[in-house]
């Protein structure tokens, strides 16, 4: 059995960040997301992983290199566009041969991992196994619409009037079967050769394709809202660990990490919190739900349930929150007069003022 993570897209919904760098490689408890997934296809005891990969191509294989620090043999599967998770696996057909595989998306977050999905699809082999989740608001995401037994009778992208709340998740088990069904569809109204019609052309055929209901935590990290909750969320199972230096003027609450080289003075940190290497914490609060990455410096400042992306400063600000700030990002009052907020943001930044 192999995997194909999918590592390319757009990422149109995490602008600016994804202007200068991959979504998948947005740090959640200061490490990439797409780790998370490249651990949970090595605990499910597959090591043939074929990364797709876009524009940050170049970023990606630096991060992920040839995947042996995870256990891993990576090949990179080179997407010229976005062109749908469908075109990801018609290009995929020469390292997936005739393997039965899991797909998985780089910047999907799934606690407890994939292993009994893995092991129960590599027992039964259906010609596809879907993952559904319910949602409160299916009309953003493909959902499935099951019969009395729980096969899957049909599926929709994004529908106005949802036909289940049960939503997929970004994992889905596959034979060979479905590398008919790729080249058999026709790219969607949004140019994108979507797996939901790959998917529904296996169920018109009368293949065998069905579904797990999970219920554990799952979440897309598309957007800045859900990257801050998963944020959270793997926040609140780290262990209490102090590798870092603290004065005897600070106070650290609860459970934080604070990396080696990271330097506290004069600063209330309470957790869920990590602090990377060499960081510089000074006369600052850093409140629950907040990733620090390396080498940044938080001075004279308050900042809360947020993710700080490396190489970043935030001097002299009270206080921030729900912020997803990038690498190398500069964060200061203005100085002087007149009293004014002062801005060099890039296209697509958001902003919004307490004052
Ligand atoms: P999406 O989040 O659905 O698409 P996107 O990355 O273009 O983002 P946005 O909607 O914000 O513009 O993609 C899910 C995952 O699959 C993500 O990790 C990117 C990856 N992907 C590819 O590798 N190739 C593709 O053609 C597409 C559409 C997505």
């Amino acid at each position: 059995m192999k995997a194909l993570l999918l590592s390319g897209g757009s990422g149109t919904r995490l602008r600016p960040i994804t202007h200068t760098s991959a979504k998948q490689l947005v740090p959640v408890a200061n490490k990439p997301v797409l780790f998370y997934g490249l651990e949970a296809i090595a605990e499910a005891g597959i090591t043939d992983v074929g990364i797709i990969v876009g524009d940050t191509a170049a970023e990606i294989r630096e991060a992920v290199g040839d995947g042996s620090a995870f256990g891993l043999a990576v090949t990179y599967i080179p997407q010229e566009a976005p062109l749908g998770l469908a075109h990801a696996v018609l290009i995929a057909r020469e390292f997936l041969g005739d393997d039965d595989f899991v797909m998985y998306l780089g910047d999907n977050f799934i606690v407890g991992g994939i292993r009994d999905l893995v092991d129960a699809f590599r027992a039964e082999r259906p010609q596809a196994q879907i993952l559904l989740t319910r949602v409160p608001d299916p009309t953003a995401f493909g959902v499935a619409e099951l019969d009395t037994q729980g096969r899957v009778m049909g599926l929709e992208e994004k529908p106005k009037h949802p036909k289940s709340e049960l939503a997929l998740v970004g994992v889905y088990l596959f034979t060979t079967a479905i590398h008919e069904a790729v080249r058999s569809i026709e790219p969607s109204w949004r140019g994108e050769l979507e797996i939901t019609h790959a998917i529904q052309w296996l169920i018109d055929a009368g293949r065998d394709v069905r579904s797990t209901t999970i219920s554990g935590y799952w979440k897309d990290t598309g957007n800045v809202t859900d990257m801050l909750e998963v944020n959270r969320s793997v926040l609140e199972t780290l262990d209490r660990r102090i590798d870092g230096t603290v004065d005897d003027d600070s106070e650290i609450i609860g459970r934080v990490r604070i990396e080696s080289g990271a330097k506290v003075t004069g600063s209330r940190i309470v957790g869920p919190v990590a602090i990377g290497a060499d960081t510089v914490i000074a006369d600052s609060y850093i409140g629950p739900f907040t990733s620090i990455a390396g080498d940044c410096r938080i001075e004279d400042s308050e900042i809360e349930y947020s993710i700080v992306l490396r190489d970043s400063s935030v001097s002299g600000v009270r206080r921030v929150e729900a912020s997803l700030i990038g690498r190398n990002v500069e964060v200061t009052p203005s100085p002087g007069r007149p009293a004014a907020h002062r801005f060099v943001l890039g296209d697509h930044s958001k902003v919004q003022i307490s004052s």
